[in-house]
């Protein structure tokens, strides 16, 4: 027999990386003094269709749903599901618990398993794994305050930058709040009568019971079409606007570079005002490490009080994709290029490099026309670090070295130079 498609058997050694994720997770989160949740794995269907809405893929294609049958006179048969994701179940729990009634924010973490019935592909799964921390409360302890928005955000590039993902890109934009979406999604719908007959069948479908997802659509023929729409941007009310410049500038004040993205509506219906997601260029098609954003009406919806909130999910599991691929790229570069800056250096170069070779050290070898100093960025590819050797380093015994991951520049006696590098190998795997 083997485990059911979709899902997967997580073995060493590769079990050691996502401790160490969630080690770093949970480091990253008491910083910011978030606690952590668990709630259970299965929940009332209800809950997620009132949550995270009827007319999402997640509900109405996806979900692994059963009627569980009452065993005794006291129980009732019930509909019930595998969590799709975790928001719902953890604002179930705020209401459930009356945690608003403390007057303070709550902020929660979670860890663990969702259930989506997708096509699997790389980076997609039927059972995967997701990180991810919700902001809630009542309004008075500053649950809308766009400063949580930012500061959430600077959580995840902090966390992001301490896991060691390279190249992650924040994608932002605000999908207004329930007061301004009836008016922009009138317009869209004015704006897509016309010429939603030319565009593909997802689109068709959505346009009559989703609309705002058609933003969504990837299909290449759709999208001069799809880029000619009414924007939300410029359906939002001044509260909204308001909002969402008070977030980026809190961002910019904090130093965390984003891109606008007008069309990121994300695939949940509960999202209002701040949407966003991290995407990774090396994960492929499914490219969003990541996504997040404003639910300020969901406790309302799934029958509690008014309680704003916001919040985010890592997909684990393409987390440990980008890790693994940015290790396989460092394990294949050598360890150091050495470079002699002409060609009077070039035996020297030769002898350091069979010294360092036999301590075990990959080594690149130059010489005096490969013009390294002029193409640092050919050396970057080949090696993590360069050693160049001229006049002054032969006749001072002290390399200049160059570490390409941190751009930092040092002079190294020769005889500590291969300790130093086996060093930084270790320090990158
Ligand atoms: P989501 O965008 O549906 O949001 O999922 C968040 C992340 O989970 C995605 O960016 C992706 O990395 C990962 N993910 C989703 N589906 C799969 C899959 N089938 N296989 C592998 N990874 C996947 C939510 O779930 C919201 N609850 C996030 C949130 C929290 N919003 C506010 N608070």
């Amino acid at each position: 027999m083997k485990a059911v498609r979709g899902t997967r058997d997580l073995l060493p050694p590769e079990t050691a990386l996502w401790s160490r994720i969630e080690a770093t997770a949970r480091e990253v989160f008491a910083r910011y003094n978030f606690g952590e949740i668990r709630t259970p794995i299965f929940e009332e269907t209800a809950l997620f269709a009132r949550g995270v809405g009827e007319e999402t893929d997640i509900v109405s294609k996806e979900m692994y749903t059963w009627e569980d049958r009452a065993r005794a006179q006291s129980e009732k048969t019930q509909s019930l599901t595998l969590r799709p994701e975790n928001t719902a179940g953890v604002v179930r729990a705020y209401i459930e618990h009356k945690l608003g009634e403390s007057g303070q924010l709550q902020k929660l973490f979670y860890i663990g398993p969702q259930f989506r019935r997708e096509r699997p592909q790389k980076g997609r799964y039927r059972q995967f794994f997701q990180i991810g921390a919700e902001v809630i409360g009542p309004t008075h302890a500053g649950s809308e305050s766009p400063l949580r928005d930012a500061e959430v955000l600077e959580m995840l590039a902090s966390l992001l930058d301490a896991l060691g993902i390279e190249g992650w890109t924040l994608k932002l934009n605000s999908v207004g709040s329930a007061a301004d979406r009836p008016a922009y999604l009138a317009r869209l719908r004015e704006a897509l009568a016309p010429v939603v007959g030319q565009m593909c069948a997802d689109c068709q479908r959505r346009a009559e019971t989703n609309p705002l997802r058609v933003l969504d659509c990837k299909v290449p023929e759709d999208q001069p079409i799809i880029e000619s729409l009414p924007r939300i941007a410029d359906s939002l009310d001044a509260a909204s606007r308001e909002h969402f410049a008070a977030v980026c500038a809190a961002l910019d004040a904090a130093g965390v570079v984003y891109a606008l993205d007008h069309r990121l509506v994300r695939g949940l219906d509960y999202y209002t005002r701040t949407t966003f997601e991290f995407t990774h260029g090396g994960l492929g098609a499914q490219n969003a490490l990541l996504g997040g954003g404003r639910y300020d009406g969901l406790s309302e919806a799934i029958g509690g009080p008014k309680a704003p909130g916001i919040g985010f999910a890592i997909g684990q599991d393409r987390l440990v994709l980008t890790l693994q691929a940015q290790q396989q790229t460092a394990a294949e570069r050598a360890d150091a290029c050495i470079a002699p800056v002409g060609e009077a250096q070039n035996a020297a170069a030769l002898r350091l490099a069979r010294e360092l070779r036999r301590s075990g050290l990959r080594i690149e070898l130059g010489d005096g026309s490969f013009r390294v100093r002029k193409s640092m960025e050919l050396a970057d590819k080949l090696a993590r670090q360069i050693v160049l050797l001229g006049e002054d380093e032969l006749a001072s015994d002290l390399l200049t070295v160059k570490d390409f991951s941190t751009g930092v520049q040092t002079k190294i006696p020769r005889a500590d130079l291969a300790a130093h590098l086996l060093a930084a190998r270790s320090a990158t795997i």
